[in-house]
């Protein structure tokens, strides 16, 4: 096939992207968002903050114009993120204890119900563990409600959307290390409580500094050898020309060598819709030409 979303549905995969919803009046972004993609992820618009902006206030509008635009392309829809320490509202920042955990426990119900019957896989729980080697969970107002906070989401999602594949979701957790045996640890205890877990995603933003690890594939069987789905959620390598598109390549190629990787998504369209603040780190230029890496991305699926 000629398109990404077309070549991974062949696969039997998807191939998706982070979008903006501000963006998608952008025709060059439109464009290419309806003819490459067959999954999105709301890059912002399904956070807390932008979902729940005052305590039990809903707000939608956003996050609904991306799931309609996936609905009219037939793409699926990965939800991100229903509980995560960033991009929390005020509200939400200065609570803590049982009022927290409460309003926590709501916001993941309110939006999974919302949301029912049209996410394929939800990052329940973002970013939770710590950095570096200590294998730790990572210190934040949630983690402050106690050990469980993490399960308790998981319940609550797999009671208000039983159809949607539930997953944990982070970063630096690419390649076999400390922070990732912990999330490893917690997906086999979660398997073997009976703690409803679907898919772990690994965001994967490479760069010199944390280029693709040698072990990536590795390390993604080793997560799907634990009868989970493994996702790649969120990716962008920085760096341009042959160097880059071998990296786009391999990550690809890493996916489909593991049958339990059913899906790979790139963190934004253009190097210009970049999270990042500077480099060329995605599949297409500023002008939404193609370039090197998406050849190298479509060429391995
Ligand atoms: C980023 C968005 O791309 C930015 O627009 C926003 O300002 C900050 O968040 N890990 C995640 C994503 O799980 O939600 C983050 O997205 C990038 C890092």
């Amino acid at each position: 096939a000629t398109t990404l979303g077309a070549s991974a549905a062949e696969q039997g995969r998807y191939f998706g992207t982070a979008v903006a919803a501000y963006k998608l009046s952008d025709s060059t972004y439109s464009g290419i968002l309806n003819r490459e993609f067959n999954s999105v992820t709301a890059e912002n618009e399904m956070k807390w903050d932008a979902t729940e902006p005052t305590q039990g206030s809903f707000s939608y509008g956003s996050a609904d114009q991306i799931v309609a635009r996936a609905k009219s392309i037939g793409a699926k829809v990965r939800g991100h993120a229903l509980a995560w320490h960033q991009q929390q509202p005020g509200w939400a920042q200065n609570m803590s204890g049982t009022a927290l955990r409460n309003a926590m426990l709501n916001h993941v119900t309110q939006v999974a119900t919302h949301y029912k019957g049209q996410i394929d896989s939800w990052d329940v729980v973002n970013e939770a563990f710590a950095d570096g080697s200590s294998g730790a969970r990572r210190d934040s107002n949630l983690q402050r409600t106690g050990n469980d906070w993490i399960e308790a989401a998981f319940r609550a999602a797999r009671t208000a959307d039983p159809a949607a594949k539930l997953c944990y979701n982070d970063y630096n957790t690419d390649g076999q290390n400390a922070k990732s045996n912990a999330v490893f640890a917690m997906v086999q205890d979660f398997k073997a409580r009976g703690v409803p877990i679907d898919c772990v995603g690994f965001q994967s933003h490479f760069n010199a500094q944390s280029p693709l690890p040698s072990d990536y594939q590795a390390n993604l069987q080793r997560f799907a050898n634990l009868g989970v789905d493994v996702q790649i959620t969120e990716l962008d390598i920085e760096g341009s020309g042959t160097a880059q598109a071998n990296a786009y390549g391999s990550a690809v190629r890493a996916c489909l060598a593991v049958t339990r990787c059913n899906g790979i998504t790139v963190w934004g369209i253009r190097d210009s819709d970049s999270w990042r603040a500077s480099g060329t780190p995605l599949l297409f230029d500023n002008s939404g030409n193609k370039k090197a890496a998406y050849t190298a991305a479509l060429d391995a699926l």
